[in-house]
């Protein structure tokens, strides 16, 4: 076991709006895995991402979110490449047929929605543009034919959250990369939830997903090969 003392020994306050302080034991355990992971007499980053080492690693990492957050089994938790910016564009992708609604609450939300109006047209549900995002707004409409509703839980830049779990006619897509895991939140209202792991969560992994089936039965060709 490697010694981290010295390393804590140098820790300072770390006042970051992202990523915080880690245990010790963190860093003890990385160094091990990067010298000689699970008995394997190779570090982890040198063995294969299908070997059964690093798929449990995957399959652990997986289950923690699903106990910490209690997603319910019919959900799936991905850990994806690029941040948040890239859920905007591919939840567009994967789901926008025709039309979305979007709350615009925040420059996130407002970058959300450019990717999405990519990819056809945009409704907006409700918007607090008009005085710099210093609200949410109250009076959110959502049209029932629009394929989803996207809002952003938290609006990193203004100080605005939006606490409860808001209601839609529609499958509910929200951008949680600021403020998931600081509250308990009922997964299941959800269609799919995005975060950028290494931001909220503290670690250095890619991203968070969690889609429920519907979208996975309504758009089965694209996601394949999730
Ligand atoms: C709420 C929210 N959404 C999206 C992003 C963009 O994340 P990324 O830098 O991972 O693309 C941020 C970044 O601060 C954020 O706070």
């Amino acid at each position: 076991m490697t010694n981290s003392t010295q390393n804590t020994a140098k820790k300072v306050h770390n006042f970051y709006a992202g990523p915080s302080i880690l245990f010790p034991k963190t860093f003890d355990e990385s160094v091990d895995a990067i010298h000689n992971f699970a008995g394997t007499g190779l570090s982890i980053l040198e063995i294969s991402h299908r070997s059964k080492e690093f798929v449990e690693v995957m399959e652990n990492a997986r289950q923690i979110v699903k106990d910490l957050l209690n997603i319910p089994s019919e959900y799936h938790v991905l850990y994806l490449g690029g941040g948040a910016s890239t859920q905007f564009m591919m939840t567009a992708y994967n789901l926008l047929e025709k039309k979305a609604a979007y709350l615009e609450t925040g420059k996130w939300a407002a970058n959300a929605i450019k990717e999405a109006k990519i990819f056809g047209e945009v409704v907006l549900a409700g918007s607090s543009a008009d005085k710099n995002y210093n609200y949410i707004p109250k009076n959110i409409i959502i049209p029932e034919d629009a394929d989803y509703f996207h809002y952003t839980s938290n609006n990193t830049i203004y100080g605005t959250q939006i606490r409860e779990t808001l209601k839609s006619p529609v499958p509910m897509v929200c951008d949680m990369s600021s403020d998931i895991m600081s509250r308990r939140v009922d997964v299941s209202k959800y269609a799919l939830i995005y975060a950028g792991a290494q931001k909220t969560w503290d670690l250095q992994v890619p991203r968070l997903l969690s889609s429920e089936k519907i979208f996975w039965a309504k758009f089965p060709e694209k996601f394949q090969q999730c």
